[in-house]
């Protein structure tokens, strides 16, 4: 990664689910760009990538509206603001058959890739409005339009209506809500798993091999993306160069819309 540019320079912000992957490339892409960061993450593995990048960290779950709360008490209290709120917390579970899914797994990646951004965007606009200012970029997903995922999907469809009718409520705030929407992305193996079990039989095997074969099948450029090339979208809309863009879900996914 080669960064040549200050665009974060005295900003206060927030990357929620930083411990890795795409929120590691974001934070680490900010510290280098200058940013005032809090890490928040419910892995302590946090603290580690915090001090590397100099940045501060908080442990909290933000699957609960306590956790988002305290999240954003946590960076006030340590910066005085928040300028940028980037809601990365998410990620697919299970990768089968909709008919498949229990009500609990439904429940699950509900909980994990809808109810974590709109618990911390309820939790961070009272201090935005606050300041008549703030950028709120959500991580949504191409795979609104995608096979076996289907309530991570609907999840991340929720993501796409929130940014929207966010962008329209507070846009007279001074309060700018944006999404990218990745398609698939190569990562190092997970040091935190996601909770997806182990696919054993030939079937679960076949049942995950094709949430890839679409996602590849679906983008023009036939290739996963790279951490950095989703980083490099995200801190785009966060920065002042997007100042002109609200209410936008980016699709950064190779030419597949998502
Ligand atoms: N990786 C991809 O291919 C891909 C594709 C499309 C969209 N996305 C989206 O990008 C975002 C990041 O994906 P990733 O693959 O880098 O994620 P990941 O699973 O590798 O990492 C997620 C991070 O969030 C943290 N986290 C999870 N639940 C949390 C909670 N309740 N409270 C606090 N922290 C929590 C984890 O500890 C981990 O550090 C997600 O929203 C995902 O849906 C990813």
């Amino acid at each position: 990664m080669s960064v040549h540019i200050d665009r974060f320079s005295g900003k206060k912000v927030v990357v929620t689910g930083a411990a890795q992957g795409i929120g590691l490339a974001v934070a680490s892409r900010l510290a280098a760009e200058s940013a005032e960061l809090t890490l928040v993450d419910r892995s302590e593995l946090v603290h580690d990538v915090a001090a590397e990048l100099g940045a501060h960290s908080v442990t909290a779950d933000l699957e609960s509206y306590a956790g988002a709360e305290a999240a954003v008490a946590a960076a006030r209290k340590r910066h005085g603001r928040i300028d940028v709120l980037v809601n990365n917390v998410g990620g697919a579970i299970n990768f089968k058959p909709f008919t498949e899914f229990t009500a609990e797994e439904i429940q699950a990646e509900i909980t994990r890739s809808l109810l974590t951004t709109l618990w911390s965007c309820r939790a961070v606009l009272p201090a935005m409005t606050e300041q008549g200012q703030g950028v709120i970029v959500n991580v949504s997903s191409c795979a609104t339009r995608g096979i076996h995922r289907i309530p991570y999907s609907a999840a991340k469809g929720g993501i796409n209506a929130l940014t929207a009718a966010l962008a329209f409520e507070y846009a007279d705030s001074g309060i700018r809500v944006v999404a990218t929407a990745p398609g698939g992305t190569e990562a190092p193996p997970r040091k935190i798993s996601r909770g997806t079990p182990t696919p054993r039989t030939a079937q679960e095997k076949d049942w995950f091999q094709a949430h890839i074969d679409q996602t590849l099948a679906s983008s023009l450029l036939k290739r996963y993306g790279t951490l950095d090339e989703q980083a490099a979208a995200i801190c785009f809309l966060a920065s002042d160069e997007a100042s002109y863009i609200t209410g936008t879900v980016l699709p950064v996914a190779g030419g597949d819309q998502g």
